[in-house]
């Protein structure tokens, strides 16, 4: 994996450090302290990484895709690594809604943070239904939709096309007053039609991307090194995929865009908030820099300094024209 940006949070050259900023985002009718958020299904329950730091700073934690059954995953092997990137191909491995609300909610509760309870269904109805579910729990910021999982039968079925992504959404609504963020695939030609599908059914923010299909090929045994043959990938290889459909999809819809894509410093956040994105995802970067997030956080207001900004709207969306500004 790449190494850190020279300048990251704490490195010789960070600067000295900066006045105070308001980090304070808004998705909806969510509000969140800071925009620093995980990513679904890399940050485990978020207690595994109490031990580096106090994870209730983080903007909210992002859980991972919680289905109606149980499911057990994708055959072995489920991860290889690649010049930049992970390939992965878990398939939503999760114990199922029952025994999730019965026991991992509670200890979610105990984070301190705000936890948004990403969900996936089979279908329009199954989304629906796992709304309903988790509807009345207390203490459950969000719901994010898993529309996007390429590793999974049908898994991105929900956000390759726009009238797909709208019965999604419009019948997971109908359901619950939480506040929906739409997670949406790269894995289309443009994103922005299902984006805007997404908000006019009543998501309050979108978030882009989730992985991108790839292959790991063993070429002597002719055989792709995953099991499930493709997989989903992430990582730094990504970010610039991301950087550009952030971009594109905050400037079509006129709802909050999450940016998600190899995000590994607090300059790639502020790359993603001048891209558009007004609250990010650390994903991948979280099994090789643990304390990844919270460094992010705290390089944050030496950024904003340098930018004479000191607010979230100083910032998000502020990128320039190249043939404007040539
Ligand atoms: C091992 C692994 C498991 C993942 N599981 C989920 C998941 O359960 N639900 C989901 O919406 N996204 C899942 N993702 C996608 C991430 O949330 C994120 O969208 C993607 O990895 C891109 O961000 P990154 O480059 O920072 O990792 C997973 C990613 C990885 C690497």
């Amino acid at each position: 994996m790449t190494a850190p940006h020279p300048g990251a949070a704490g490195a010789p050259g960070a600067g000295p450090a900066a006045p105070p900023v308001d980090l304070t985002v808004r998705l909806g009718p969510l509000t969140l302290a800071n925009p620093v958020m995980t990513a679904s299904g890399t940050y485990g329950k978020g207690l595994e990484f109490r031990p580096f730091y106090e994870v209730g700073r983080l903007g909210a934690i992002v859980v991972k895709t919680i289905t109606s059954e149980p499911r057990a995953g994708n055959a072995p092997r489920r991860l290889v690594e690649t010049a930049g990137g992970l390939l992965n191909s878990i398939g939503l491995e999760n114990p199922g809604i029952d025994e999730y609300v019965r026991t991992y909610l509670p200890l979610l509760r105990t984070l301190r943070a705000p936890v948004v309870i990403n969900i996936a269904g089979h279908s329009p109805d199954d989304f629906a239904a796992l709304a309903a579910r988790l509807d009345p729990e207390p203490g459950i910021a969000a719901l994010e939709l898993n529309m996007s999982c390429p590793n999974v039968a049908h898994g991105m079925d929900f956000s390759t096309n726009p009238e797909a992504a709208k019965d999604v959404v419009t019948r997971v609504r109908a359901k619950t007053g939480l506040p929906l963020i739409a997670k949406l695939s790269p894995n289309v030609t443009d994103v922005r039609p299902i984006a805007k599908a997404a908000v006019a059914a009543g998501a309050n923010a979108v978030s882009v991307i989730n992985t991108l299909l790839g292959i790991a090929i063993d070429w002597r045994r002719r055989m792709p090194v995953l099991g499930r043959g493709v997989g989903g990938l992430s990582g730094p290889a990504i970010k610039p995929v991301a950087l550009r459909i952030v971009r594109d999809v905050s400037r079509a819809i006129d709802a909050p865009v999450i940016g998600i894509g190899g995000i590994q410093d607090a300059d790639d956040a502020m790359e993603f908030l001048v891209a558009g994105a007004s609250a990010i995802q650390v994903g991948t970067a979280n099994y090789y820099l643990p304390t990844a997030c919270v460094d992010i956080l705290d390089g944050l207001p030496s950024r904003f300094a340098a930018l004479g900004a000191t607010k979230m709207g100083d910032v998000v969306g502020t990128l320039r024209d190249p043939l404007q500004t040539a």
